[in-house]
């Protein structure tokens, strides 16, 4: 349990350099070498429309700027690849340590495979067994059913509408919002342990 781990112990466990291996995916830091991956594959008005943060159109500063910079803020922010081929991002947004923020877009060549549900799921397991996460929210546009079945899949629960800005449409949306408690990502886990014991 993450209470019980001294912060200093704690602290050295999330400057460690992380890295997320899944059935099909792994997930780590991107650096300066992924910039050009990046920015073709952000650069899509299919892609930024659905983010709250990408501009459109997405330059390769963009994607420097934005990789150069995450140790600046309070995101974990992982590069998906697939057979060592970046495909998107997924990361937590811990502005409020107690509730972090999921985040995910993928390349439009990518979607359909489910790796945002995969690398989702990975993500959200370390956000409760490893950072102590007591639950995490989400956000998509209403117009983004595909989003809403990744959150649906991974157990979150609806839980109203707000209204977000949107970088790449300068202007005001709605949004479905999400949550995901500790109780019942547990469950979740328990209930798949159990199915996998058969
Ligand atoms: C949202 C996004 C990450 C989904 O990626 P993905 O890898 O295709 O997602 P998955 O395959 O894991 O799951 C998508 C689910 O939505 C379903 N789906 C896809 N498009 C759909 C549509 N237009 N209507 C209804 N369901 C749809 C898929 O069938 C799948 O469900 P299933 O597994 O039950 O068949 C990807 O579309 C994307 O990057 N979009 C732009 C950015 C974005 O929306 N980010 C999220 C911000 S909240």
């Amino acid at each position: 349990m993450l209470q019980e781990i001294p912060t200093s112990t704690q602290a050295l466990r999330e400057a460690r350099p992380c890295v997320l291996e899944t059935e099909r995916l792994t997930l780590r830091k991107p650096g300066l070498a992924d910039v050009k991956a990046i920015a073709c594959l952000a650069n899509d008005r299919r892609v930024a429309e659905m983010t709250r943060r990408l501009p459109f159109p997405y330059t390769r500063d963009d994607a420097a700027r934005f990789v150069t910079t995450l140790g600046q803020s309070d995101e974990t922010v992982f590069l998906i690849e697939a057979d060592d081929e970046p495909v998107g991002i997924v990361g937590l947004d811990w502005s409020d340590r107690d509730a972090p923020a999921l985040g995910y877009w993928l390349g439009v060549q990518h979607w359909g495979n489910g790796y945002a549900t995969e690398a989702a799921r990975a993500v959200i397991d370390l956000a409760f067994e490893d950072r102590g996460a007591k639950q995490i929210v989400a956000s998509a546009r209403v117009i983004n059913p595909a989003s809403r079945n990744v959150l649906e899949k991974c157990g979150f629960q609806w839980t109203g509408v707000e209204l977000h800005r949107v970088e790449a449409i300068a202007s005001s949306t709605p949004v479905d919002c999400f949550r995901l408690t500790r109780g019942v990502w547990s469950s979740l886990k328990s209930w798949s342990a159990t199915r996998r014991g058969r």
